[in-house]
């Protein structure tokens, strides 16, 4: 199974769980954006063909989960033709980008794919948990599960014909689809479009005042998604070479400056946790080191609330670094 080297650690726990092993969880290298490089992965597949080995999964992810990257669908989709291989999308962060015509774009080639996943928990406002997994093949669920147990699938009950629980792997569960399905009638279509929408602008809001603040830094200047990475970098740790207007680096963990940011963004986050005003994520990407992530996930966020995380961060390092010596 192939899949991008920034995809979501699920995919490598699946092809463990499923009896694969993690070895035939194949990585394909991205691009600066953290999209999957289509030709890398024609090349790889090609390679474990001719290895011996036998194709037969691709996930493609839209919205990986730290740079909000959509990998090329069309490509892949290609691709996968061509070699008769199963089609999956990790939408589980942006598959709402399709409830909104500015961004739905995002996700172009998504009908070629045999299988999406999807999280309305995430960004949509349902809460947790809410996933849908969507198939390209109308049979194929009841084909692989369906055991037609007679005292609860009975073709002849009332309303049977709703009754989908025969599709499924697993026999009881909650009723996660009745959260999404309440929450699109209270909001309707225009409603999760708002949302999303809103999510972009809230991005684009705290990306222009991160330019606009000293010391702070981005990782990515258009990133595809609503996520926002960005260093805080006191000046004593700006790479050779820095240009004052700059505002997007590109620092490595090689570097002395890369790792000195990469240990005071962790100190930075455990502080953070100990004042208890805000949280926000952080993590190493490749050779880059530690840099903060917000994933806007509130439309009701308002630009007091985004200029808050900066003054916040700006605040705690201002204690660590007056009182270390980092
Ligand atoms: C791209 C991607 N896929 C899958 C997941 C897993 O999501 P969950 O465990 O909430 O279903 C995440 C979670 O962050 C993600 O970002």
């Amino acid at each position: 199974m192939f899949s991008s080297e920034q995809d979501h650690y699920s995919l490598k726990k699946m092809a463990s769980s499923i009896g694969l092993g993690t070895k035939s969880c194949i990585k394909v290298e991205c691009d600066e954006m953290g999209r999957m490089k289509p030709l890398l992965l024609r090349n790889k597949i090609k390679e474990a063909i001719s290895n011996g080995q036998r194709p037969f999964f691709v996930n493609a992810t839209s919205g990986t989960t730290v740079l909000g990257a959509f990998d090329p669908l069309p490509e892949i989709a290609q691709i996968c033709k061509e070699f008769n291989i199963w089609f999956h999308i990790d939408a589980a962060l942006g598959g709402c980008v399709l409830a909104s015509s500015q961004y739905k774009h995002l996700m172009n080639g998504c009908s070629l794919a045999d299988s999406i996943s999807w999280n309305p928990h995430k960004a949509m406002g349902i809460p947790l948990q809410c996933s849908v997994f969507l198939v390209n093949h109308k049979t194929i669920l009841y084909d692989y599960f369906s055991t037609k147990a007679d005292y609860l699938f009975q073709q002849d009950k009332l309303y049977g014909e709703y009754d989908v629980g025969d599709k499924s792997l697993q026999c009881g569960r909650k009723t996660d689809a009745f959260k999404l399905w309440l929450t699109w009638k209270a909001k309707g279509t225009q409603g999760f479009e708002h949302t999303i929408n809103k999510l972009f602008q809230n991005a684009e809001s705290l990306r222009n005042q991160i330019k606009s603040t000293q010391n702070f830094y981005l990782v990515l200047d258009n990133p595809e998604t609503f996520n926002v990475c960005f260093w805080y970098v006191p000046p004593q740790y700006l790479p050779m070479g820095f240009q004052a207007p700059q505002k997007v680096l590109n620092l490595s963990k090689t570097l002395e400056n890369g790792r000195k940011v990469h240990q005071l963004t962790a100190q930075i986050k455990g502080l953070m946790q100990k004042r208890g005003n805000l949280m926000v994520a952080y993590q190493p990407l490749g050779d880059k080191p530690n840099f903060f992530k917000v994933c806007m996930n509130s439309p009701t966020a308002t630009s007091e609330d985004i200029k808050f995380i900066l003054q916040e961060i700006e605040q705690i390092s201002h204690i660590l670094l007056n009182h270390s010596s980092l």
